[in-house]
């Protein structure tokens, strides 16, 4: 992928982090479109006492979530910012928070659960090839199941901040490249980007799958 555009995206991260600070605008999501997307990756499977790495944590939102819904597990969360990395080990002294580029630098350990949360809705040149390569990585380092989301393709209303994924194609990525055992749901009928959320306009609200690397193993993912 062109590093450069990549750079221009965590630039424009850090700005937002400068300017907004411990609010929902630092990671250009409401509180409640975050939420629902936490609520909805977490079906992913019990957590609890699993080690579960959030790529691209942000200021660190997830991990309080987790921890309220499962107890006890072992989070680790990075991201490219570094100012937002160094505020999330200021805030959750007890969880583990690294700047880490996984482009740059293969982790030396695996996770049972990776998840990516909003990661993909950044619109810049290539995001299509982003998204497969971070995939790609990701599925590398879990050994029970990846889960993410994303903006489909099939809304009525788009944003030109925000991209937009055909979620066939999605899918398609993943049983040929990652795992037969993926599973796509996408009924949702949430608003979820932030500046529609006041108008009632309905989009198709966020795609989310799950892949899983369970042997026969049961298991769902949404997307909507
Ligand atoms: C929209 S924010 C979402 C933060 C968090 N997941 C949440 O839901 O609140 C996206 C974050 O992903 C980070 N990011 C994007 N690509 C990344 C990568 N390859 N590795 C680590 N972090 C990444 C960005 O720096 C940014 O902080």
């Amino acid at each position: 992928m062109d590093l450069q555009v990549r750079d221009c995206m965590t630039a424009d991260y850090r700005k937002r982090f400068q300017k907004y600070g411990d609010a929902p605008e630092s990671v250009g999501i409401s509180s409640a479109g975050q939420r629902f997307r936490f609520r909805k990756l977490v079906k992913i499977g019990d957590l609890r006492n699993r080690r579960v790495l959030d790529l691209g944590c942000g200021i660190g939102d997830f991990y309080p979530f987790l921890i309220e819904k499962f107890g006890q597990l072992d989070y680790t969360g990075i991201d490219l910012v570094s100012e937002m990395v160094e505020f999330d080990k200021n805030k959750y002294p007890k969880a583990r928070f690294l700047h880490h580029d996984l482009f740059a630098e293969p982790l030396a350990e695996t996770f049972d659960y990776v998840m990516i949360s909003t990661v993909f809705n950044y619109a810049m040149p290539g995001s299509g090839e982003y998204m497969r390569e971070l995939l790609t990585h990701a599925f590398h380092y879990c050994t029970r199941g990846l889960g993410f989301n994303f903006l489909p393709t099939l809304v009525n209303f788009t944003e030109p901040e925000m991209a937009y994924y055909d979620p066939a194609q999605v899918l398609d990525f993943c049983i040929q490249n990652l795992t037969r055992k993926v599973v796509i749901h996408h009924h949702y009928e949430r608003v979820d980007v932030r500046s529609l959320s006041t108008d009632n306009r309905l989009v198709s609200g966020p795609g989310l799958s799950h892949l899983s690397r369970q042997v026969g193993g049961f298991w769902q993912g949404e997307i909507g």
